[in-house]
């Protein structure tokens, strides 16, 4: 949009006046005619009136100081007049419709798929964990925690294992280095079970208690498909008058029944454990063959063959663990049971391979979703 620049004025008579007034209007109603978008409305008015470089601001300087005295009333009114229509003009060109130039610079395409957001979802194993927390927490426990860097006190001596005792072995210790020099009771370790959090727990309060105790548990295995050095735990606690292993069949029962239905059996096993004594496994009855040990006339192969599935310790708290606390072994006495949280989840999602747990394979999770 190029106009030709104000020329000077040098007849000041109406005629004269006229024709200089009707080219800049014409000037003027071209330039409107053909404004294409808002960017283009601006410059257009800026051109035109503009407060320093505008025309209209030219011409007031120009013309009506060169006028003679006689003049000047009937330019201020032509004058009045050409700035009306500009406005008029600019008016009429920012309310228009844009035009399908700008219409197609601005469109969005509709039918283009909207940007979908992944609903998360809670971890398997987290979830697990929370409805083995929960059917103990229907049962009155109350739900504690304990860390995992742990002194060879908690994790082993206050739980009845004595130094240089073998069942030390079975338990695939990873050990802090370089503390030869401290006192064994205070050499740091990757817990290898939750039961370390008994005795903190009993060291806590006095009894009665009844308490569930998850967490995350170290043990130095080689991870395949059945073992990985980093697993979970749900670990059990009730000390009260008159507890009996009556009562530890009774709770241990009505919770596998809540978790994996309640037609499932449960059977205890004799077992080892230093601070349980007597010691038990709790077997289930197999959920894939009912505990019929076959399967489509075949031997099922996650009992192999037994009917029966090894799920989880227990036993009645060994009194020497009360000896560690402020416990009377003579007035109290109770139950403890420790569960893996991977191998409960396996079993009641079908999970062939342990290690999708840790994988972090989005396709694995989002059935969980
Ligand atoms: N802490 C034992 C383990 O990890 C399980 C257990 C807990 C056994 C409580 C008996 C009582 O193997």
């Amino acid at each position: 949009m190029t106009n030709d620049p104000i020329p000077n004025l040098t007849a000041f008579d109406e005629a004269a006046l006229a024709s200089a007034f009707g080219e800049l209007e014409r000037q003027a109603r071209v330039a409107a005619a053909s404004l294409d978008g808002i960017k283009a409305v601006e410059a257009f008015r800026l051109e035109w009136l503009g407060r320093k470089q505008g025309r209209l601001n030219e011409v007031s300087g120009r013309w009506l100081k060169a006028a003679p005295a006689t003049a000047k009333k009937a330019l201020g009114l032509r004058f009045n007049a050409l700035k009306a229509v500009v406005e008029s003009l600019l008016d009429e060109a920012s309310g228009s419709e844009p035009s399908d130039a700008a219409l197609q610079a601005e469109a969005i395409d509709i039918s283009l798929p909207g940007s979908r957001r992944l609903a998360g979802a809670e971890h398997p194993i987290t979830r697990t964990l929370n409805e083995i927390v929960s059917v103990f927490a229907a049962l009155g426990y109350s739900v504690g925690v304990g860390p995992e860097v742990e002194t060879d006190y908690y994790n082993f001596e206050s739980m009845n294992f004595p130094p240089g005792h073998p069942a030390r072995d079975t338990q695939d210790t990873l050990v802090v280095a370089n503390q030869e020099r401290r006192p064994l009771r205070d050499r740091l370790l990757l817990r290898t079970h939750t039961s370390p959090v008994q005795m903190r727990t009993m060291e806590q309060q006095p009894p009665p208690v009844r308490i569930v105790i998850p967490g995350k548990v170290h043990r130095n295995d080689a991870a395949d498909a059945t073992h990985s050095p980093i697993f979970h735990q749900v670990e059990g606690l009730c000390v009260d008058t008159n507890i009996t292993f009556s009562d530890l069949k009774g709770t241990l029962d009505h919770a596998m029944k809540a978790l994996f239905g309640s037609a499932v059996k449960t059977r205890f096993f004799p077992s080892f454990f230093p601070f349980t004594e007597p010691s038990a496994d709790v077997q289930i009855s197999c959920i894939f063959c009912d505990g019929k040990g076959t399967r489509d006339g075949a031997p099922c192969r996650n009992c192999k063959a037994s009917g029966w599935i090894e799920l989880l310790g227990c036993g009645m708290v060994d009194p020497n663990v009360y000896g560690f606390v402020d416990y009377d072994a003579t007035k109290v006495s109770g139950f403890a049971f420790g569960m893996g949280v991977e191998r409960i989840a396996i079993l009641k999602y079908g999970v062939d391979d342990i290690q999708l747990f840790f994988n972090g394979d989005v396709r694995f999770l989002e059935q969980f979703g």
